[in-house]
């Protein structure tokens, strides 16, 4: 294991763990991705996402990309939440402008009675690309590993794709509870696995992407998704070579359910654009940092319009006090359409604006 340099710029660990800040930090969800024309050279090199994923020097070039083109306070690992099923087998593909495919979902008992724990070797590429982003980054800012909830990488292995309803993996979760069970279960097991072999390798924060639990009712979400994540938090370390590893959870449409989530033992919670970014700090009070939440849709408006937005989620969440903690994002992946321009506008208010608002009196 290579030493990595010191870190220069600790404003987005500090913000999670609620300790004062000089600014708001700032990242974006798929800030390394097809709005950044490099981005699309890179792979188009590959020949495919897939390509690029998995080849640990490709990844790396485009973790950095964006940072070298914005002020940003954090990077990502360049790669996929369903990298996890694909070890176990199912046998991942994207079609071009399609989407993800499994080749073999999770469609009968037989089929989840033979699901396991992918083996750990079998993602050496993802922890390999973690090292290496850390070694390319000489400490300018913390790195973020992550990966799918158990329930939002079920809703893939189940469906076999992205869907519009989630009618199968739905339809299984109120016919067969267990076998959707047995598959949450096994996918918390991975998924815990999986993170704290990325923190070994390298990760100094780490984010569980919940994209889909606010397809589900109210009670689904407590008992299929919130309680696997839960178990994945308690598998989770929070602690490497002396260092804190802060951990956020973001479920996607989860709003309404933020006061259990604030209890589910992150160090901070993600909100999309549907929240009220004060009235959830009111909410969450010290228990947790938030995150987020932005419209990514504000990023096709003009520059001044942008400034606008980002002070109103700046002020909205208010001025920092003691045991509070904001990290700045969108409220979901920034938009394949995006302007390149529209990010520079954007880094650069919430940086500026934020320090206005810290020397302001009140
Ligand atoms: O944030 C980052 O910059 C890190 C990279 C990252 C990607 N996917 C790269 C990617 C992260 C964190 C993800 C997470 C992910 N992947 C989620 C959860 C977050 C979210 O956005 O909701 C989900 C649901 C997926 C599954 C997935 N991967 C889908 C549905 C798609 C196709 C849709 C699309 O935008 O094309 C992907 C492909 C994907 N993952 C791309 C990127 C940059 C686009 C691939 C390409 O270059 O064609």
């Amino acid at each position: 294991m290579p030493s990595f340099a010191p870190l220069k710029n600790d404003t987005f660990l500090r913000a999670l763990l609620r300790q004062p800040t000089d600014y708001t930090p700032v990242w974006l969800m798929r800030q390394a991705g097809r709005y950044l024309p490099e981005y699309r050279a890179s792979r188009a090199r590959a020949g495919s996402f897939l390509g690029l994923a998995k080849n640990p020097e490709l990844a790396t070039e485009v973790t950095l990309q964006p940072l070298d083109r914005y002020p940003l306070d954090a990077a990502i690992l360049f790669s996929d939440i369903l990298t996890v099923p694909d070890a176990m087998g199912l046998g991942l593909s994207f079609a071009e402008g399609e989407g993800p495919r499994f080749a073999h979902p999770l469609r009968d008992e037989k089929a989840v009675m033979a699901l396991q724990q992918p083996d750990l070797s079998s993602l050496q590429y993802v922890f390999d690309a973690v090292t290496q982003i850390r070694v390319a980054l000489q400490g300018r800012v913390p790195l973020i590993g992550f990966s799918g909830s158990p329930w939002t990488l079920a809703c893939y292995m189940v469906e076999g794709a992205g869907s519009d309803d989630f009618r199968t993996v739905k339809a299984m979760l109120y016919n067969r509870p267990d076998l959707m069970h047995r598959i949450l279960a096994i996918n918390a097991a991975s998924v815990a696995a999986y993170l704290n072999a990325q923190i070994d390798a390298g990760a100094q924060a780490v984010m569980i992407f919940d994209t889909w639990g606010g397809a589900l009712a109210d009670g689904a979400y407590q008992r299929f998704s919130l309680a696997y994540m839960q178990q994945v938090i308690r598998q989770t370390k929070r602690e490497h070579d002396g260092q804190k590893i802060p951990l956020i959870v973001f479920t996607k449409g989860g709003g309404l359910w933020l006061d259990q989530i604030a209890d589910c033992g992150a160090d901070a919670v993600g909100l999309d654009w549907t929240v009220n970014l004060g009235a959830a700090r009111a909410k969450v009070g010290a228990r947790v940092a938030l995150q987020g939440n932005l419209d990514p849709v504000v990023l096709f408006a003009g520059a001044k319009q942008i400034r606008e937005e980002v002070r109103g989620v700046l002020e909205s969440f208010g001025k920092p006090s003691p045991g509070s903690g904001h990290v700045f994002n969108l409220g979901h992946g920034i938009s394949q359409f995006t302007p390149p321009e529209a990010v520079t506008e954007l880094v650069q208010s919430v940086h500026q604006i934020s320090r206005e608002l810290r020397a302001s009196a009140s």
